[in-house]
């Protein structure tokens, strides 16, 4: 992408009305532009890192063996009347009539709507387990939504849902989720600790939430700061292997973590040694449920038990907070200048800014570059705009490209660019070819 032909309307000031660093620099960078309270347009470089995002829940939710579907976002109240959840979701739910005066509702989770299709075509324990899931906007009409996309009304999630015979194939399917929930926040570059959970209105003992630790985030946790060294790293697991699963789970979630909804200060000191014991505030990112038969059995989804009787299913719903992430992602990467986007999920892989467009030799060098890196398959932001460096370089620092390449007259005479990062604010020079090839080793592409 050209600079000087995209859509990247930067703001100067920081705007008045956005309390946190998140929701400031999205504004500012404009990767959001607020429609009405809570509910917000994804600009295209706020839509490009939101795709990232998604990419890799898709990426990792298949990897653990779950099914990718869609399911509308408005749905009839009828479903929610046979769980009996329509009278007791309250005020966040939005309730709309239709044209025949039916009433309708923008979904704001997918409980009843998947049970339903489950029932439909499933009835045979020889079909499970299965785990369906889907990335879909939900409605919940927040009484005070703030803090940008950390709090909207309208919101992207990951929400996924097992169905199995029994309570010890669900609670392997809870393990999975577990496993493939820490891939998928250390991918984003992020720290994202299960803590144990309350079950709130679903109910259930069965309960994680993920915690980005940030000092504007809005639940109270404590933890022992031992859980903070805990890496899941490359490891290969097997996602059928019920030991393995159970095995991450231990590891991940023995050391006392608690939001403060569970927290127990007699079982925190005397688990924990005081110079371990932290409390912190921390950005809720996802959540994990097993909750048994709870909606099988008011909603009738049995199965054949192979035994000549019928069982209702065990299952759990699972979410990731996707729009949310944004915010939490820019809260934990960020500094006086600008965000610091961690490599992947940043929304151009690199930045090149030319330091005297118009003159022949520079703009034909960041062609070059562009061609190369497009080559393979990465996406250069490059800043051909007729604007002082200064501006440019402030440009980039604020939306934040993990790695820049500049170019100009002076390095070129030396047949060298200069590759900076943006995290250390660290740059060396070096020919054009060989900034291209360590582009391509960070990102691991192939040169081409
Ligand atoms: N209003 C919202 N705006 C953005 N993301 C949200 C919102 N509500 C929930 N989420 C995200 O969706 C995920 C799964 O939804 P869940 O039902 O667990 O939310 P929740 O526990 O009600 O969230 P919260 O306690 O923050 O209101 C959450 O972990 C969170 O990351
Ligand atoms: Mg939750």
């Amino acid at each position: 992408m050209r600079l000087s032909r995209y859509f990247l309307p930067v703001m100067k000031e920081t705007p008045a009305d956005a309390q946190i660093v998140s929701h400031q620099l999205m504004l500012r960078t404009g990767m959001i532009k607020q429609a009405s309270a809570g509910i917000y347009s994804w600009l295209p470089l706020g839509y490009k890192v939101l795709r990232r995002v998604e990419q890799i829940v898709h990426e990792e939710q298949q990897r653990a063996g779950h099914i990718p579907m869609l399911m509308p976002t408005l749905q009839s109240a009828d479903l929610w009347r046979e769980s009996g959840r329509y009278d007791d979701y309250g005020q966040e739910m939005l309730r709309i009539k239709d044209r025949h005066d039916r009433d309708m509702l923008y979904g704001p989770t997918n409980e009843e709507l998947i049970t339903d299709v489950f029932r439909s075509y499933v009835g045979s324990y020889k079909d499970l387990p299965l785990t369906l899931y889907h990335i879909q906007w939900k409605f919940r009409d927040e009484i005070r939504p703030r803090f940008g996309v950390m709090r909207g009304r309208e919101f992207l999630m990951k929400d996924g849902y097992n169905f199995d015979l029994t309570k010890e194939d669900a609670l392997h399917a809870y393990n999975r989720h577990l496993v493939s929930y820490l891939r998928t926040y250390e991918r984003m570059g992020l720290q994202a600790i299960p803590m144990r959970a309350d079950g709130g209105p679903i109910g259930g003992d069965y309960t994680h939430e993920f915690l980005v630790l940030a000092e504007t985030g809005e639940s109270e946790v404590f933890y022992d700061s031992q859980i903070t060294e805990l890496k899941f790293g490359d490891r290969q697991i097997d996602y059928d292997s019920v030991e393995q699963c159970q095995g991450v789970l231990e590891e991940f979630t023995s050391r006392y973590a608690r939001t403060d909804e569970t927290h127990d200060g007699i079982i925190f000191n005397n688990q924990v040694p005081a110079e371990r014991q932290r409390s912190a505030r921390g950005i809720e990112v996802g959540q994990i449920f097993y909750f048994g038969t709870k909606y099988s059995e008011a909603m009738n989804a049995v199965v054949d038990d192979g035994k000549g009787g019928k069982v209702p299913v065990h299952m759990g719903s699972h979410g990731i907070g996707v729009s949310r992430l944004l915010g939490a992602l820019i809260e934990a990467n960020h500094d006086d200048k600008g965000i610091i986007w961690p490599e992947g999920v940043t929304p151009f892989h690199c930045g090149i800014v030319n330091l005297k467009q118009g003159d022949d030799e520079a703009d034909g060098a960041c062609e070059a570059l562009y061609k190369s890196l497009t080559a393979m398959g990465l996406e250069p932001l490059y800043d051909d705009r007729s604007e002082r460096a200064g501006a440019k370089f402030a440009t980039m620092d604020l939306i934040g490209l993990p790695w820049r390449i500049t170019v100009g007259p002076r390095g070129l005479k030396n047949g060298v660019v200069e590759l900076t990062s943006r995290r250390t604010g660290e740059s060396e020079e070096l020919p054009p070819e060989q900034a291209v090839a360590k582009i391509a080793q960070i990102y691991g592409v192939a040169a081409a």
